[in-house]
């Protein structure tokens, strides 16, 4: 099958989040499993730096808000990618610094809804072979708000190819106002509660949900919960009415990339064969990456570390609050990676310069910093409110960290408690907690203390998790299987 796969990231080129290594892990997993595939990625200024050998394909003319764009597709080569890489470069729209949604002080692109409108018709252009390439996609693969349109305009063609549209994250809905709606010259009939219209303005993502033939979301229990109020973000009614065409895949992990047992980010290789003293070796250059003074002096004291985005779904609040009492009730150290709101990262400044001996933080986006935190902590904290599914916590599994989480989405269907029951059977890997509360999150935590101090039943974890498949050989069939099924589903 021919494959195009359309994201606004991909790892190692430009990433944000989790969707960033998705977008990278599944054309490749699709490529290895035999398929044709090509990623189309927007030009930002940092990602056109990093290509190798780069080949124009073509002009496009591209409508953007009252006016035109003249566009380039370029074909690139990177070491990562063994299969084609396109590129949509439009200069006026995606060559700046920086995030590729969010201006320096951090706020939206103020242009974000003209950027993602371009790049959609781009996908349109490149569905019908404007650019004469010999190459007509059977699959159109989208993910997330930014391309929530490319559903929509592939609409317009007489005989689109199969549209699947990912929705990792309904929280970024791509809400825009009626006057970008007319700026940018979308279709009038798209302007209604059974298309993109959504609260007087138009969503992207709406539109991802209501033009695909296949909805799909990144875990099988965050599918059943955004067809509910309390997870839908004003979508739940539409996606229930969908659910005929709504389905949950989990995500994978590069087991490549994150392995401990050869990952360049870490000061100490270890494996399911033999922990210590390699992961140890990870705790003392954690402690001191993140500037402790004598790192040694703390390797007998468990270690609780996170990373991630610093937002309310996270729940770094609840780990904020939790800490003053943890650190009084208990001989923790915590370890904190992150960055994202100011008022979360002035609240983690404070906490380490009121406790510079137990808690040790980075405000930042470090790709090393991750793996290292991911290695040399004891115990992973993922409190996240909703979950569409989470890497974070199947990176911590796999370097032996075990998790504590909140019932939800992909966290729910990847952590198993560590209960008497499923301690006895084998199958518990982590702590989970069911009230998204700051008093949840500390009792799962001081459980997961007490069984830390019991080494035996400590290990018997660690390695329940390291076990764990979560390659993405299983995850790119089920796409397959969707890819393949008949016009209709
Ligand atoms: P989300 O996509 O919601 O942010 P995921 O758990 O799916 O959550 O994926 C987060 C990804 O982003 C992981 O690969 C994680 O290591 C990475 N990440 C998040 N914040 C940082 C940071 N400050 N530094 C380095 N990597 C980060
Ligand atoms: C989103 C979600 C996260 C998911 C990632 C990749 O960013 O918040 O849960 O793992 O996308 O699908």
């Amino acid at each position: 099958m021919k494959v195009l796969f359309v994201a606004s990231e991909a790892y190692p080129l430009v990433k944000t989040g989790g969707l960033g290594d998705v977008a990278y892990s599944l054309p490749l997993a699709l490529h290895e499993a035999g398929q044709d595939v090509r990623l189309l990625l927007p030009g930002y200024r940092d990602l056109l730096r990093k290509l190798e050998s780069v080949r124009i394909l073509g002009w496009l003319e591209l409508q953007g808000a009252n006016r035109i764009h003249a566009a380039r597709i370029l074909q690139a080569e990177h070491a990562a990618f063994p299969f084609p890489l396109w590129v949509l470069d439009c200069p006026e729209l995606f060559d700046r610094p920086g995030n590729p949604y969010l201006q320096p002080e951090g706020f939206d692109w103020a242009d974000n809804a003209e950027r993602f409108t371009v790049f959609a018709r781009s996908v349109l252009e490149l569905s019908r072979d404007t650019l004469q390439l010999g190459w007509v996609p059977d699959v159109v693969h989208a993910n997330d708000w930014q391309t929530g349109l490319v559903p929509a305009f592939l609409d317009t063609l007489p005989q689109p190819p199969k549209r699947i549209f990912t929705i990792h994250n309904l929280a970024y809905g791509g809400h825009f106002s009626p006057v970008d709606f007319v700026s940018l010259h979308l279709p009038g009939y798209w302007w209604s509660a059974e298309g993109a219209e959504f609260y007087g303005g138009f969503s992207m993502l709406k539109a991802g949900i209501v033009y695909a033939d296949a909805v799909t979301t990144v875990s099988p229990a965050y599918a059943k919960e955004i067809c509910t109020p309390a997870f839908g973000y004003g979508l739940d009614g539409l996606l229930l009415s969908r659910s005929y065409k709504l389905s949950g895949i989990l995500n994978g992990i590069d087991m490549d990339a994150w392995n401990p047992a050869a990952d360049p980010s870490l000061a100490g290789f270890y494996s399911l064969e033999q922990i210590e003293p390699g992961k140890r070796l990870n705790k003392t250059a954690l402690l001191k990456r993140l500037g402790a003074q004598d790192p040694d002096s703390h390797l007998a004291y468990p270690l609780l570390g996170t990373v991630g985005r610093l937002v309310e779904q996270k729940g770094v609040d609840l780990i904020l609050n939790a800490i003053p009492e943890l650190l009084a009730q208990t001989d923790a150290r915590f370890a904190l990676v992150g960055t994202g709101h100011g008022y979360f990262e002035q609240r983690l400044r404070q906490l380490a310069a009121e406790h510079p001996d137990r808690v040790f933080i980075f405000i930042g986006y470090d790709e090393q910093l991750a793996h290292l935190l991911e290695a040399g902590t004891d115990l992973f904290l993922m409190p996240s409110r909703f979950e569409p599914c989470g890497l974070n916590q199947m990176y911590s599994l796999r370097y032996g960290t075990p998790p504590v989480v909140f019932h939800t989405g992909g966290l729910a269907d990847t952590v198993v408690d560590a209960s008497a029951a499923n301690l006895e059977n084998r199958t518990a890997n982590g702590f989970v907690f069911y009230e998204p509360t700051t008093s949840a999150l500390r009792g799962a935590i001081l459980r997961a203390l007490d069984c830390f101090a019991q080494p035996r039943i400590w290990q018997q974890l660690q390695l329940t998790g390291m076990q764990q498949d979560f390659g993405w050989e299983n995850s790119a069939r089920q796409y397959l299987a969707l890819y393949d099924k008949g016009e209709t589903i």
